[in-house]
């Protein structure tokens, strides 16, 4: 069975989901470990109530990134992870990691790619006057929020719109995409075709949830 480790460092919300899509049987995979760089991340809290074996990293514990990156990696090749979720973890992801779980690495990103990309996908959105956003979820490379697309979800932006408005309208679009994501990587039906992620049996990667959105229309 496919194991997943998580790497997070706030909230965790969409670590929940995914566990809860497993614990539903919707995915055949274990979170065998969550890796949170910060103490008191709520995503432990999470983790504890789940039996989820969880690890706290502090990067000033290692000399630079790659150690740090080192580290973490050893640690999930020793629970034989096949599959690492980002989960709100606020840091680029390092090459020692990246070279380990080469496309085995995914992250989700409040904004449709490669629109507003960083730390602020909600408020750039709002502040460019876009009439759609959504989320990602990608493989991670290198650079921040720049990896194969593997699938989105669009959401419509009001004219009153705030952050924190947009973001309560993103966010169940994660909780919903991301677990469809590491489902599709589960069951072997995402293809690496370099820049492009396809789908295998033809299904769609583009979620565009119309029927949630009659009302305001
Ligand atoms: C989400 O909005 C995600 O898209 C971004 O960071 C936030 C993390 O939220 N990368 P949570 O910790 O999963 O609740």
């Amino acid at each position: 069975m496919l194991k997943i480790a998580v790497l997070a460092s706030g909230r965790g919300s969409n670590f929940q989901a995914v566990v809860d899509s497993i614990e539903q049987g919707e995915i055949e995979a274990e979170v065998a470990l969550l890796v949170v760089d910060k103490k008191d991340a709520f995503a432990v809290e999470r983790a504890k109530k789940h039996d989820i074996p969880w690890m706290y990293v502090n990067p000033k514990d290692f000399n630079g990134k790659d150690a740090f990156y080192e580290h973490i990696a050893s640690e999930l090749k020793k629970r034989d992870v096949g599959l690492v979720l980002l989960a709100g973890f606020m840091r680029i992801v390092g090459k020692p990691l990246l070279d380990e779980f080469h496309m085995k690495v995914m992250n989700i990103h409040p904004a449709l790619l490669p629109s507003f990309p960083g730390l602020h996908g909600h408020k750039d959105a709002v502040d460019y006057g876009v009439k759609i956003s959504g989320c990602t979820v990608h493989f991670v490379d290198e650079q921040m929020d720049t990896g194969p697309v593997i699938i989105q979800a669009a959401v419509p932006v009001h004219h009153d719109d705030t952050e924190d408005s947009l973001s309560g309208r993103i966010l169940p679009f994660e909780h919903r995409i991301y677990p469809i994501a590491v489902k599709l990587f589960a069951e072997g039906k995402l293809e690496d075709r370099g820049r492009k992620v396809d789908v295998k049996d033809g299904q769609s990667a583009l979620f565009f949830p119309q029927e949630e959105y009659v009302s305001e229309a």
